[in-house]
């Protein structure tokens, strides 16, 4: 077995890994990346692409967001439909002027992954068999398996950001972390297609049939989703049905969707899950490895970046001074945001899905809230300053 030695040995290649890297050595510390999967399936894994203003600013300050910058579509309202109509919330408007930009999960990881290898500091794909030691001590271990060879790494410190089926949280003692989620009875069944967005902007649409979402990738590619059951079988739900169900839900009176030829298919379950603390020892837990919220809210890039933008922060003040103030800090400060985004992404679910149940009251009580979310603008100040993400102190 061969050893190496690093300051940092972070797991998964995630936005939140690569991005952690990234944040780092822009502070001279120096890093390691070790990935299960390889770089084509990471670059084709196909996630979400709603991105605060906030993150947009950190990536581009950091020299990650030259192309974000330039592709990223900039929105400055979503708008919520229900009862047959549309309303629109004036995000910008509302929220001190600040607004999302459209821009693919994956095309980030792409752009923060071309970085990498242009720096030519080590980014290993493919690897396998991770496992994590010696966490209370001050030199925690990374094992695994790369090119046939056992390989030790051995770290000041490692970050767990190997997404909510990663190795590191469980590798954590029982009875350390207390865990806490919810499920949800639905998923979205969502659709890449060929065709230019009927929308300008997002729609969130309450319909008696189930939720529905009209988002985009680009000028020339819609991003659709439909709710569905958890474990929705994708057999059931030929490219035409996917249409006829997305016109339903998404289709006003005089306004149809243009359809085009569906690139790619999937359903997502959608569940609510934190763990507390975000740390073991030496080993801190970010993004996915630690939290998940539903989509609705269009949080779970957003959080995993803004973790890592504390967790650097700590590590650079750590690494200068030997001031572990920040690192002692890490798990609370990330948890206020956590958090709120746990719970605006619950409220924007139970407002927006079709109870299992079809329950009446329930219907009422969901077009209440939004009736009241599109007419006062107490409520959807509150809306938007959740959705285009919130200053925490
Ligand atoms: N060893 C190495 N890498 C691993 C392991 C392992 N044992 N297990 C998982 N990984 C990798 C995954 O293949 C993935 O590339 O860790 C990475 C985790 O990345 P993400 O799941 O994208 O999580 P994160 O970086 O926290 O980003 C959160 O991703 O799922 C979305 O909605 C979520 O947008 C949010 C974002
Ligand atoms: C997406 O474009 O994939 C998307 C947009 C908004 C959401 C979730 C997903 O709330």
């Amino acid at each position: 077995m061969s050893r190496t030695r690093t300051q940092v040995g972070i797991v998964g290649a995630g936005p939140a890994g690569l991005t952690l890297a990234h944040l780092l050595q822009l502070e001279g510390i120096e890093t390691y990346i070790l990935e299960d999967r390889s770089r084509e399936y990471v670059e084709a894994r196909i996630r979400a692409g709603v991105i605060e203003q906030a993150i947009v600013d950190l990536l581009v300050e950091a020299g990650a967001g030259a192309r974000l910058q330039h592709e990223g579509l900039v929105h400055h309202g979503i708008e919520l439909q229900f009862a047959g109509e549309r309303h629109r919330i004036p995000l910008s408007d509302l929220a001190g002027g600040r607004a999302i930009v459209i821009y693919g999960q994956t095309e980030l990881v792409k752009d923060l992954i071309r970085l990498r290898l242009e720096s030519g500091l080590p980014l290993h794909f493919e690897v396998s068999g991770v496992s994590v030691h010696e966490l209370e001590t001050e030199r925690p271990l990374i094992r695994y398996r790369h090119e046939g060879r056992d390989e030790e790494l051995e770290c000041d410190v490692i970050a767990g950001c190997d997404g909510f089926h990663g190795i590191c949280r469980p590798s954590i003692p029982a009875g350390v972390l207390s865990e806490f989620s919810r499920g949800y009875p639905f998923g979205w069944l969502g659709i890449l297609a060929e065709v230019a967005p009927s929308n300008d902007e997002l729609v969130y649409a309450h319909h008696e049939r189930g939720f529905a979402l009209s988002s985009l990738r680009s000028p020339e590619l819609s991003r659709l989703y439909i709710q569905c059951r958890p474990d929705e079988d994708l057999a059931e739900w030929p490219d035409d049905r996917i249409w006829v169900e997305l016109q339903t839900r998404l289709g006003l009176e005089g306004r149809t969707l243009a359809e085009g030829p569906i690139l790619e298919k999937g359903v997502t379950g959608m569940r609510s899950y934190v763990c507390e603390p975000m740390r073991y020892g030496r080993l801190f837990l970010a993004g996915d490895a630690a939290h998940i919220v539903p989509p609705t809210g269009a949080k779970g890039l957003n959080l995993a970046l803004h973790d890592v933008r504390v967790l650097a922060d700590a590590l650079a003040t750590w690494h200068r001074s030997e001031d572990a103030s920040g690192l002692d800090a890490y798990s609370d400060t990330c948890m206020r945001r956590v958090w709120r985004a746990e719970h605006f992404s619950w409220w924007m679910t139970q407002m927006l899905h079709r109870p299992e149940d079809g329950d009446p009251f329930d219907l009422k009580l969901q077009l209440s809230q939004l009736r009241y979310v599109t007419t006062s603008r107490a409520a959807a100040t509150s809306l938007a300053e959740n959705y285009v993400g919130l200053d925490m102190v």
